[in-house]
């Protein structure tokens, strides 16, 4: 397939892009590089032998998008263009808003036109908010999301779910992401996230590194083994694989399936960091504090709607996870 990647050079993008090379499809990437480096490009040539045509391109100059489609015959689009940081959501939400649904509006608008039948769409368990037990079901929709960004994701899935009813032609995979974390094993590409992390991995690969001086534990008073919260973190060349699998399936299926991608499995706080101290060969320092406001518990997957829709099994265990960051951060 012929497929356009939106947001393509970003984290999950460049993961996701060399595992569709691997697989034989074509992929063209349209993102503003707002949050990722054009170098990206010449890595993903390094781990695949092939380049992918790239265009500097916002989601949001409906112009020079709709060129991108003038000037190819897509396939599919998978959808990973947009803002991802949670705490910012909630200071600006319009620009929020306007990034991730108008953009994706465009997006979505010029699928129609041009034809372009299958889509892909990165969502987040975050839209189940803390309304349900776990393990998170498909089948629970959408909870009561607590900022700007989480709702960003579920506008996005009601607005797919609409338009595929709508048009029939028109199939669509929602991946609800839970905590990809990783990079890929060549220590090529991996995520570089700008300014104090705000996310586990990134912050524990920055303490162990000695440019942190202790990694913060918000929180070792909730109900779990050892008291810290608990995560279901996914390696992001899993997380990518699932993407191929997804875009094969939208073609052969109508219709909009929503699918969580995780491990099923979680795992605290401390056993993340005790990982990653096997992984680095030290001990990493760290202080426990407060709970982290709008924190849930326990957050993991059901997975076996993956396992039955895509034949889709996670592959790399928290070990590899760890390793193969470390890997990248080092690099
Ligand atoms: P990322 O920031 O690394 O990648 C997003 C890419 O989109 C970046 O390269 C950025 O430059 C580009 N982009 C942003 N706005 C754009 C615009 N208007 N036009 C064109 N390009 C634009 O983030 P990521 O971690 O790779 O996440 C990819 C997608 O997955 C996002 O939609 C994110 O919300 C979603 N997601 C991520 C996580 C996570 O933990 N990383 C979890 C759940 C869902
Ligand atoms: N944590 C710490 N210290 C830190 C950072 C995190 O103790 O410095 C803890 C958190 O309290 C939580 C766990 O580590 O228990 C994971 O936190 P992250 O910030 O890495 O991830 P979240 O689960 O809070 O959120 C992530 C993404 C969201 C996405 C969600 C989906 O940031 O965008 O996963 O499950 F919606």
């Amino acid at each position: 397939m012929k497929i356009l990647v939106t947001g393509g050079t970003g984290y999950i993008g460049s993961h996701t892009c060399v595992e569709l090379i691997n697989a034989g499809h074509e992929v063209v990437i349209v993102d503003n590089l707002y949050n990722s480096s054009i170098d990206v490009l010449d890595k993903i040539e390094t781990i695949t032998g092939v380049k992918p045509a790239f265009y500097k391109v916002d989601v949001l100059d409906r112009d020079n998008l709709e060129n991108v489609f003038k000037e190819n015959s897509f396939d599919a689009v998978i959808n990973f263009a947009g803002y991802k940081a949670v705490g910012e959501s909630v200071s600006i939400p319009l620009t929020y808003y306007k990034n991730n649904v108008s953009g994706a509006i465009n997006l979505y608008e010029l699928m129609k036109k041009y034809q372009v039948k299958n889509l892909v769409f990165s969502s987040s368990a975050t839209v189940y908010g803390d309304d349900f037990e776990v393990p998170f079901k498909e089948e629970y929709g959408l909870g009561t999301t607590t900022n700007p960004y989480g709702t960003s994701k579920k506008f996005n899935e009601i607005i797919i779910t609409d338009l595929c009813k709508a048009e029939e032609w028109m199939s669509a995979i929602i991946l609800r992401y839970f905590n990809p974390i990783g990079a890929h094993k060549s220590g090529l590409i991996g995520e570089t996230p700008n300014g104090i992390p705000n996310n586990l991995l990134p912050y524990i690969a920055q303490v162990a590194n000695g440019e942190r001086d202790y990694l913060r534990v918000w929180g070792d008073d909730y109900d779990t083994p050892d008291g810290t919260g608990v995560r279901d973190y996914i390696h992001v060349v899993d997380l990518a694989r699932a993407h191929v699998l997804a875009i094969e399936y939208a073609e052969k299926n109508k219709g909009v399936d929503v699918i969580n991608v995780g491990s099923g499995k979680g795992y605290s706080v401390m056993e993340v960091l005790h990982a990653y101290e096997k992984a680095c060969g030290h001990e990493i320092p760290y202080k426990i504090m407060d709970r982290r406001p709008g924190d849930i518990a326990v957050c993991y997957a059901d997975t076996k709607k993956a396992k039955e829709l895509l034949d889709f099994e996670t592959a790399y265990d928290i070990e590899d996870m760890c390793e193969d960051s470390f890997r990248y951060y080092n690099k």
